[in-house]
């Protein structure tokens, strides 16, 4: 089973991903999508959203970073991936699953599931650009209104060459509202040369066993739910080789979110915070102690009050 860090614009950047490949039981991430329009995106575009391209495209845990683009265009889609790749990203990803309403207006993520030929010709394109040790996978969801195109969607990626597909199974419709219909993954034809990732709505490891069981994949994304539990990829693994595992403590987490605020001072002024406030509503959902520390820091504005707020939970 391989656990991938999902993309999430806004929200994992550099820093988030090096602190949960930190913790652990990561087997790849995924960037943040690089809009790509009509023309090959420049390099330095590229070392901004993945500053591990400094480092041989990998974490400081060592965890690959695939570099995800989007975009409607094969050509323009095809040269950025191309320029990607000789940067040393060690892997592709396209998004074919953002249902932003002003990127689907401007011919890219979700839309382009209503044309699964439009889904062949950019990951060929990609594909045909970056070399075959590129692996180049793509990210879709289950349709853009309903389903019924999943299969020719999921045989269009096979014949264009992905070496793999992840699935956030809900429609662009659905959004993200729970719930996620792995089992409409589970109930079509599968390639055997593409392995299938699921991801939505996967909080905890017997989420996981219940996704794969029924989207009959081997291997899941992770989101949200890494977000809200950071060692949620380490419980899964443990759970999955049947190992005891103590579950981290609100004490742990503390401290990492101190990292992390420590590291998201590049946030300036009034945004000073905005990243650690974010992160402290996704662990609400796990942790009672997140949601009173959230509220106590999320009229701070200056970065010694919000420091010293996580400094008493941390006594
Ligand atoms: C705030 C936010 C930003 C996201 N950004 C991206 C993105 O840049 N690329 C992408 O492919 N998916 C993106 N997603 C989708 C997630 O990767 C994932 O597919 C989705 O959240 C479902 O998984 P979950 O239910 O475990 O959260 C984003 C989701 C959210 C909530």
């Amino acid at each position: 089973m391989r656990i991938i860090l999902a993309p999430m614009q806004g929200v994992i950047d550099y820093q988030m991903r090096e602190l949960l490949t930190s913790v652990g039981g990561y087997d790849r991430c995924v960037t943040e999508f690089v809009r790509v329009t009509d023309h090959r995106v420049p390099e330095k575009v590229f070392f901004r959203y993945c500053p591990e391209l400094e480092t041989g495209g990998r974490t400081k845990s060592g965890i690959p970073v695939y570099l995800q683009l989007l975009g409607g265009d094969p050509k323009s889609m095809g040269l950025s991936a191309r320029c990607a790749a000789s940067l040393g990203a060690p892997g592709i990803d396209i998004n074919f699953g953002c249902p932003a309403k002003t990127v689907n207006r401007h011919d890219g993520g979700s839309v382009l599931l209503k044309k699964p030929q439009r889904v062949f010709e950019i990951i060929h394109a990609v594909r045909e650009n970056v070399s075959e040790q590129i692996p180049v996978s793509a990210k879709i969801r289950l349709g853009f209104e309903d389903d019924t195109l999943l299969s020719d969607i999921i045989g269009s990626a096979a014949e264009a060459g992905a070496t793999e597909l992840c699935i956030h199974a809900r429609t662009r419709t659905q959004g993200y509202k729970a719930p996620a219909y792995w089992s409409a993954v589970g109930q079509v034809q599968q390639p055997a040369e593409m392995p299938i990732t699921i991801n939505g709505e996967i909080w905890t490891p017997s989420d996981v066993t219940k996704a794969m069981h029924q989207s009959n994949s081997e291997h899941i994304m992770l989101a949200r739910g890494a977000l809200s539990c950071p060692d949620l990829a380490l419980q899964t693994k443990a759970w999955h080789r049947s190992e005891n595992y103590t579950p981290m403590d609100w004490s742990h987490v503390v401290e990492l979110v101190r990292d992390q605020f420590n590291s998201s001072t590049h946030f300036k002024g009034k945004y000073v915070g905005n990243r650690t406030k974010q992160w402290l509503s996704y662990l609400m959902r796990h942790y009672s102690e997140a949601s009173s520390l959230f509220h106590r820091v999320k009229r701070c504005i200056q970065a010694d009050e919000i420091m010293q707020h996580l400094n008493e939970q941390a006594l």
